[in-house]
């Protein structure tokens, strides 16, 4: 069955063949029978199909091949394409012809029943066919598009930085160190120096290419390597570039309302909750941000701290509910002559339940020390993923904090000239418990301040001399960012943890498949 036809179409394609007679080929995701008939659902990569097997109208030879294909073996059908609103899609196919491509060799090893994200990120490589990966995975496409029409539209030119680089960018404790040619080299932690190099040969441009963090800490926002946007601009300020942070997440996030709302569907992500991120960010000075981390500040007579306890009751209250209505269940179900039915689905909702309760209990753990260390934070530290997240409570758009105490921030970053001790830096907060997704702010240009700052950092000097060049011949205000592609996915998505929103995550004890 391997021959190769030309005439076969897409499932996205298929409103043009209404009443019309086509061939599919993909792979079956799913299959029931009952007598004399087959339902199957296709998966062709671009969308999902119902498909239908009549054993009078195939024949018998078509019929037990329906019958007896495996999950994700691949297949090839004929037949009339239906308009039936009941089914994914709003379509349903009517076969006609139903070859095997390939059988499947073995049971398919995901199966319907509830895995634990360790077995499927084993098996990662089949699991990017699931329904929800493959909606992750089509966001993840409009995003990067999207980024990508963005800069191009705004006269932005995409230029690549190196991978191998000899110089730290980000501090050095996360480098990956890596032998090239007997010489020390690094596996990029970010374009951004590079960047600046090529705006001041371009005017703007931005990067986009894969950057390496050795994080030793598994967290659900970190990943060995990510890819990350860097746009860099000439004769660009901290305020202009936070004006095209905004920009472009906003731009970024229409797309995805706009050509994905079925994959938001799948995935169960609230539109609205992602309109919200279409209002404009609240930009808020580092200290200021301080005062609602501490809850020393109300914002609109709401508190973050405050905040965070109600929604610690909260969890609190549903978990002795729902620990309530396992009890109930359990105990009608261990009742003498119950229906299959009746059990099965007092079984399924206990299931639910249990998982819904232990990702409360974890809620319930962590909010006591979050709240704990937000109030006890130290004025003048980096903010940590918890402190991040009660600030953010506050609000339902990303946030900007900006002007950042100089010593938690990379040595680049240039000193408010009104603000001595603090840097022309931001970061963007996503709401929703996300945090972190864009840094970014405004580079020092005075080549005596940033070569006390290389040494101040303990950096080598010869590694940084070409970067000094830069300010050497026409050193000019410039700017720029970096946006971490998985983290705004996985905001968009509204993902638990960020090694869904690439296709073959790397972070520690993960290198396979
Ligand atoms: O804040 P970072 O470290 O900034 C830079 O690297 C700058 N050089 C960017 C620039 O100004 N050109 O990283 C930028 C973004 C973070 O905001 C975060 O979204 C993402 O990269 N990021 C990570 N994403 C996944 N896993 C990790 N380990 C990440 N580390 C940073
Ligand atoms: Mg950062």
């Amino acid at each position: 069955m391997e021959a190769i036809i030309r005439d076969f179409v897409y499932i996205q394609d298929i409103a043009q063949y209404v009443g019309k007679k086509v061939t599919f080929q993909g792979w079956v995701q799913n299959r029931r029978d009952s007598k004399g008939i087959v339902f199957i659902i296709l998966r062709d990569g671009t969308g999902f199909l119902q498909s239908v097997v009549l054993q009078e109208t195939v024949g018998d030879q078509n019929f037990d091949d329906a019958k007896r294909v495996g999950l994700e073996s691949s297949i090839r059908l004929t037949g009339t394409v239906r308009i039936d609103e009941k089914q994914i899609g709003g379509y349903e196919l009517e076969v006609s012809e139903f070859n095997i491509i390939s059988q499947s060799l073995e049971e398919y090893p995901i199966g319907k029943k509830e895995h634990g994200v360790d077995f499927l990120m084993d098996r990662r490589h089949l699991w990017l066919r699931s329904k929800r990966q493959w909606a992750i995975m089509r966001i993840r496409n409009t995003v990067i598009f999207g980024i990508h029409t963005y800069f191009q539209e705004k006269g932005f030119m995409q230029m690549d930085a190196p991978i191998f680089t000899g110089n730290a960018c980000e501090g050095t404790s996360n480098l990956f160190e890596t032998n090239f040619f007997d010489e020390t080299a690094y596996l990029s932690q970010s374009g951004q120096l590079y960047g600046e190099a090529m705006a001041m040969a371009m005017g703007k441009i931005y990067t986009f290419g894969p950057t390496f963090r050795a994080e030793k800490s598994r967290t659900r926002r970190h990943l060995s390597e990510f890819w990350m946007i860097e746009p860099e601009m000439a004769f660009y300020d901290l305020d202009m570039t936070m004006d095209v942070i905004e920009e472009v997440l906003k731009f970024v996030i229409q797309k995805v309302l706009d050509n994905c709302p079925a994959e938001l569907a799948v995935l169960e992500r609230d539109p609205e909750m992602l309109k919200n991120a279409l209002q404009s960010f609240p930009r808020i000075p580092y200290t200021e941000a301080v005062q609602y981390i501490k809850g020393l500040k109300d914002l609109d007579g709401r508190n973050a701290i405050k905040l965070m306890e109600d929604d610690l009751a909260t969890v609190n209250q549903t978990i002795e509910e729902l620990t309530a209505d396992i009890a109930r269940r359990e105990e009608e179900i261990s009742k003498p002559g119950l229906k299959a039915g009746v059990i099965n689905f007092n079984k399924e909702k206990i299931r639910a339940a249990k998982e819904q309760l232990s990702d409360l209990e974890e809620q319930a753990r962590n909010i006591p020390q979050w709240i704990k260390s937000a109030v006890n934070f130290e004025d003048g530290n980096d903010f940590g993923g918890s402190d991040e997240t009660v600030l953010t409570r506050l609000f339902t758009t990303p946030i900007m904090v900006y002007n950042w105490p100089k010593l938690v921030k990379a040595f680049y970053m240039k000193e408010d000239p009104n603000d001595l001790g603090f840097v022309r830096g931001v970061d963007v907060l996503a709401p929703e418990g996300y945090g972190e997704i864009v840094g970014g702010g405004q580079r020092e240009t005075d080549i005596q301040t940033l070569i006390d700052a290389i040494n101040h950092h303990e950096l080598p000097m010869e590694a940084f001399e070409w970067y000094l060049d830069l300010r050497r011949f026409g050193s000019v205000p410039h700017s720029g960012f970096g946006i971490g592609l998985e983290r705004i996915i996985c905001y968009i998505c509204k993902l638990p943890n960020v090694r869904e929103a690439i296709p073959f995550p790397r972070m520690v004890g993960r290198i396979l498949p």
